[in-house]
């Protein structure tokens, strides 16, 4: 079912207090799932949940997951900066590689974050920018279709991430020529992923590659990542993956590979932790019959993109109307000048009415963070339902300066009062 942990009274309360549109996180939820997910692992006695940023990367929310034992996954110069501010130690943060500027690498081996390499080439690139660490993690990629029995879960042959299965082997013997002692393996091969077999299936395809590798390179392994990956029931039919059971099936497959002691476990879980405890509260403002039946909203894909970018599909409801019978067929949409920007299309939903309060669920990650400035639209606030029930806006919705600060350098724009 899609997340109705939260009454509506709460939304009619924060829509009372802030302007729509704006995204609602519930601290409580947040807090809930990071102690569901640390209980998971509590077998491995060295096992660390580094929230992926790029998916909420709200600095309260950051420390939130902090306070829940967290470290963070960060992807660029400004995700460390945020990771730096708040206080988070070198071995609190992974630093994902990818084609990022050289200076990134220098500023990770700087604040003593784990790197994790993507490709073969970037062994160089870490020598000369910051240098090789003791422990150093590589990127997998083994190729092809990742299948849970037959079903294709996901096209590692065509990511853009991570060594070949040649590039590993060559590359761990390099890292030992550099000086590095340890090594962590990591991979993220399905997105979203509802089957509670990926985490116990990777972890086989990581564990099994890395025992192999220690043994033909004397390196140590120092953890296995297990990354993001692990997904949430976007539609009322699916069914949330079981994160205790998950955890012990992780367990039996690290038993068998390790036995009772052996590397640490990470995970880089972002959608799974704080996904569905986030909604983009919004107003209906317009409403059109032509071929079809439209709703326009308040929010656009600005807000959130996921449906407008790859046909995501976010549940929907409208305040006070869930049990009215879903008898009107709509595409419920933004107002930005690009047909994709529908949050829902063709949608069983109650009779809508302008003013009528309508929730996107499911915004808590990927939901703000990739929001854009599209025909000038401004991205909204973010606001916490904290756990004593009060609302705390944390991030304030962007203003018509904000967008045209980046025009400093153009005398007339300063003539305008556009900066
Ligand atoms: C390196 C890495 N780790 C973790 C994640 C988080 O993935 P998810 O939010 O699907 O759990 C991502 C997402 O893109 C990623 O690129």
């Amino acid at each position: 079912m899609p997340n109705f942990s939260l009454p509506d009274a709460v939304f009619e309360k924060a829509a009372e207090n802030f302007p729509t549109p704006f995204h609602l996180y519930d601290e409580k939820g947040i807090r809930t799932r990071a102690r569901l997910l640390n209980q998971a692992f509590s077998w491995c006695d060295d096992y660390q949940e580094y929230f992926a940023v790029k998916a909420l990367p709200n600095p309260t929310i950051l420390r939130i997951l902090k306070e829940e034992g967290c470290g963070v996954d960060c992807s660029s110069s400004t995700e460390l900066m945020l990771a730096e501010a708040l206080g988070f130690s070198g071995r609190d943060i992974m630093f994902s590689a990818n084609a990022m500027p050289n200076e990134e690498f220098t500023y990770a081996r700087r604040l003593g974050a784990f790197v994790n390499l993507d490709d073969i080439s970037h062994i160089d690139i870490l020598r000369d920018n910051g240098g090789i660490p003791e422990t150093i993690c590589c990127r997998y990629n083994p190729g092809g279709d990742f299948r849970i029995g037959t079903f294709v879960m996901g096209n590692p042959g065509e990511a853009k991430y991570g060594f070949t299965p040649e590039q590993l082997a060559e590359g761990l013997v390099r890292l030992k020529e550099l000086g590095a002692k340890r090594f962590g393996v990591h991979a993220f091969l399905s997105s979203n992923t509802l089957d509670n077999d990926y985490y116990p299936i990777l972890a086989g395809i990581l564990m099994r590659t890395a025992k192999e590798l220690s043994e033909k390179t004397g390196l140590e392994v120092a953890f296995i990542n297990l990354s993001g990956g692990v997904g949430i029931p976007y539609r009322p039919e699916d069914e949330a993956p079981d994160i205790l059971k998950i955890g012990e099936e992780v367990h039996k497959v690290y038993a068998s590979i390790f036995g009772s002691h052996g590397p640490a476990i990470k995970t880089e879980l972002g959608r799974w932790m704080t996904g569905p405890e986030g909604w983009l509260v919004t107003h209906a403002t317009h409403h059109k019959d032509t071929y079809r039946h439209y709703i326009g909203l308040d929010a656009c894909a600005a807000n959130l993109m996921r449906p407008a970018m790859y046909g995501a599909y976010h549940h929907i409801t409208i305040v006070g109307k869930e049990d009215l019978p879903h008898d009107h067929i709509y595409d419920v949409t933004g107002s930005l000048c690009e047909n994709n920007d529908k949050f829902a299309i063709e949608r069983p939903l109650p009779e809508i009415k302008e003013g009528d309060l309508v929730l996107i669920h499911d915004s808590g990650a990927h939901g703000h963070a990739m929001g854009y400035n599209y025909n000038g639209r401004l991205r909204s606030a973010e606001v916490l339902y904290t756990q004593d029930g009060s609302f705390r806006l944390i991030r304030r919705a962007e203003t018509p300066q904000d967008y045209f600060a980046t025009l400093d350098l153009d005398p007339v724009a300063g003539a305008l009062g556009l900066k």
